[in-house]
């Protein structure tokens, strides 16, 4: 099957809309809190389309909102679909600037969904796939269980000890929603997080936004070269 990949961009990524030669806008949102633009172009000679930003329940959305860049998705018939997003590392041997693809998530906010299909729909073949890809290209990748809490509130000392005792690895506010909605709409996944922050229960620092953005951007370099692998990698068909 030919495969068209979308991508989703997480806080601090979005730059990456500027590697799409000969862009075109499909939709613009710029009223929203993060504001969205969904772009289609090529990245390495590929057809993809691109979703810079996306909407959260801390917003005050509902499931319509949250799901609009998948719903999208399903009529530009995307197949495949890279999300991406900003996590705090939970997993100690993580380093900012790391990226992290996502073999299972914990779902904290299971209470949001109105769909009835709850599985876990990171593909091992397609995860191998793109940790062949990394090793290939000398990129070191972690791997890990992303936990999804509501936000906007970053995480307290006793949070941290909980989600670090329970094996998580990272933790944000996005990703499991549009992950569900898209692997029920038959679209294939590969998640990844890009980790901004180190969360410790010892450390003094307090997590914000823009220290999250900026990290984001700190490590554009590894997410864009990583993310243009995988789209020259499965060009043709997954
Ligand atoms: N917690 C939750 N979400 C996040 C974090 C964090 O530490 N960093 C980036 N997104």
């Amino acid at each position: 099957m030919k495969t068209r990949i979308g991508i989703v961009l997480g806080s601090g990524l979005h730059s990456f809309s500027d590697e799409i030669v000969s862009p075109g806008k499909i939709y613009e949102d710029s009223d929203s809190f993060h504001s969205i633009q969904v772009l289609k172009g090529k990245i390495s000679n590929n057809e993809v389309v691109i979703f810079s930003g996306r909407r959260h329940y801390y917003e005050g959305y509902d499931n319509d909102d949250i799901f609009q860049n998948i719903n999208f998705a399903k009529d530009l018939g995307i197949n495949l679909l890279i999300l991406t997003n900003a996590a705090g590392g939970i997993n100690r041997r993580f380093r900012v600037s790391d990226i992290m693809l996502i073999t299972s998530h914990y779902n904290f906010i299971k209470n949001r969904f109105t769909e009835n299909v709850m599985t876990d729909y990171y593909d091992k073949t397609l995860n191998a796939r793109i940790k062949n890809t990394a090793l290939r290209n000398k990129m070191i990748l972690r791997t890990g269980s992303y936990c999804c809490l509501s936000g906007p509130m970053y995480e307290t000392k006793s949070e941290i000890r909980y989600l670090a005792k329970y094996g998580i690895d990272a933790v944000g506010m996005s990703t499991v929603p549009e992950m569900i909605h898209a692997g029920n709409s038959g679209i294939k996944i590969i998640a990844l997080s890009c980790i901004t922050n180190l969360l410790s229960e010892n450390s003094t620092g307090i997590t914000d936004h823009k220290e999250v953005v900026e990290a984001g951007k700190n490590s554009y370099q590894t997410f864009s070269s990583l993310i243009k692998n995988i789209v020259s990698d499965f060009s043709d068909k997954f």
